[in-house]
């Protein structure tokens, strides 16, 4: 479709002469015999460019039809043609906006061909400027957001990364000690079972309450050990989905009666776990779910199998990234009060706890089971909404770098020379 010039002249020889001119040069021509016909012919018509007279009935009639169309539009040429001249008359069209000056005659020909390419010309540059500008803001813009998303991915990274070696250091330490400890415990057990065979029944009690406060002490190494990660001394082929099915009722007399306590359990693969652990976790879980929800509320336990990966997640995980792989996925989810973006932040500090009677070690010890499984343990809380956690156990257990606990006192030597 040819271009589309819309000619404004109160001379209509005039208008006859540039018509002609301007239609042989193959463009189409509108026609305006003043400033106000003129508008509203660029208004309805949207002229590809405007020439203008700059004189026409009144003396700045050109000019104001000038400013009007600026005021729509100021990427379409517009070129002012002037009977006088003067160089005030050029430096007035100029600052209101015309994009060319000529002056008549002009001669009729080369000159106002040209300078009507030129304009177009100028008016495809613009129009190619404003493009690749508004491109390259949309780019920046997506590329900031872009950066900024992961900028705060890797801050919230960082923080679990920090939180997840700020325990692994505690529990090294704690796990040292524990070791140590129980050597010391090893060789009083022993001594105290060759006092008793020497005392031959003398002094029975204290012997018995010197072993009774050792017991304590074997069940404190062990959920040290647990909480080291290092506790999973009766790892055994397990199944997840009968081994909470076999704690259900025991599950059910744990939470109130305004609980509705349902549970999912899947057809699922063996996991690799000491029962008992798996049992604190599942208590451990269901409690706090439980102690989420003062007015009663709604507990689902579910349980199935899964492809997990270090992928984005709904969950954020307490013990860092998830490593990909097929895993058996236990989650609890409540109805509860939920969690602020702060407690999350602190979950699994040892002793941390929003509650008058908490210990703050649940979650801690759920989180040196699965750590010492191999898993992965996620949460999605929000203030209002409840609770979701996530436990994930590997179906094939990646082999841990983590020892496991001297066994010397958990399974009752005989003798002091056993101690590690
Ligand atoms: N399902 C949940 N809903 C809301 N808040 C929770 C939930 N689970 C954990 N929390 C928050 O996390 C904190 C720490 O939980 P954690 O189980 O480690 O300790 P605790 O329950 O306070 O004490 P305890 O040692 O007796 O378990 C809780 O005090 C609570 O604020
Ligand atoms: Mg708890």
């Amino acid at each position: 479709m040819s271009r589309k010039i819309l000619l404004v002249d109160d001379e209509a020889g005039l208008r006859r002469n540039f018509r002609a001119l301007i239609e042989d040069a193959g463009y189409t021509v509108r026609e305006a015999s003043n400033g106000a016909e003129g508008l509203s012919a660029y208004l309805s018509e949207q002229p590809d460019l405007v020439m203008t007279d700059m004189r026409m009935q009144s003396a700045k009639d050109g000019l104001r039809l000038v400013a009007a169309i600026r005021e729509h539009d100021d990427a379409v040429p517009i070129i002012v043609v002037s009977g006088s001249g003067t160089l005030h008359d050029a430096i007035d069209a100029i600052r209101l906006g015309a994009w060319d000056y000529l002056v008549k005659p002009v001669q009729l020909g080369e000159e106002l061909l040209i300078a009507i390419e030129r304009n177009f010309e100028r008016a495809r540059l613009l129009r190619e400027n404003r493009l690749y500008r508004e491109k390259l803001e949309e780019m920046v813009s997506e590329r900031t957001a872009s950066l900024l998303a992961s900028q705060r991915e890797n801050q919230e990274l960082q923080a679990r990364l920090m939180q997840t070696q700020k325990l692994e250091s505690l529990g090294r330490l704690a796990g040292g000690i524990a070791h140590d400890f129980n050597n010391l415990v090893t060789i009083m057990h022993a001594g105290t079972s060759e006092l008793r065979a020497a005392l031959a029944g003398a002094h029975a009690d204290s012997i018995a309450m010197v072993e009774d406060a050792l017991e304590q002490a074997v069940d404190l190494i062990r959920q040290i050990f647990v909480f080291a990660g290092r506790g999973s001394q009766a790892a055994v082929s397990c199944n997840l989905s009968d081994l909470i099915g076999g704690m259900e009722k025991l599950l059910r007399s744990a939470v109130t009666a305004s609980i509705d306590l349902q549970l999912t359990l899947g057809t699922v693969p063996a996991i690799a776990g000491d029962p008992t652990q798996l049992r604190q976790v599942v208590m451990n879980l269901v409690l706090n779910a439980a102690q989420a929800m003062s007015h009663g509320g709604k507990i689902w336990i579910g349980v199935d199998a899964r492809r997990l990966g270090p992928g984005p997640s709904d969950f954020a995980f307490l013990t860092g990234p998830v490593r990909s792989g097929e895993y058996v996925v236990l989650v609890v989810e409540d109805s509860g009060s939920g969690m602020d973006q702060e407690t999350v932040r602190r979950l699994g500090d040892p002793f941390f706890t929003t509650k008058a009677d908490g210990h703050g070690l649940g979650l801690t010890t759920v989180i040196g089971i699965v750590r010492g499984l191999g898993g992965a343990l996620g949460i999605d809380s929000a203030v209002g909404r409840g609770t979701r956690v996530l436990a994930a156990f590997p179906t094939s257990p990646v082999p841990q770098e983590v020892p496991s606990p001297p066994r010397s006192i958990l399974e009752r030597p005989r003798g002091p020379n056993s101690a590690h």
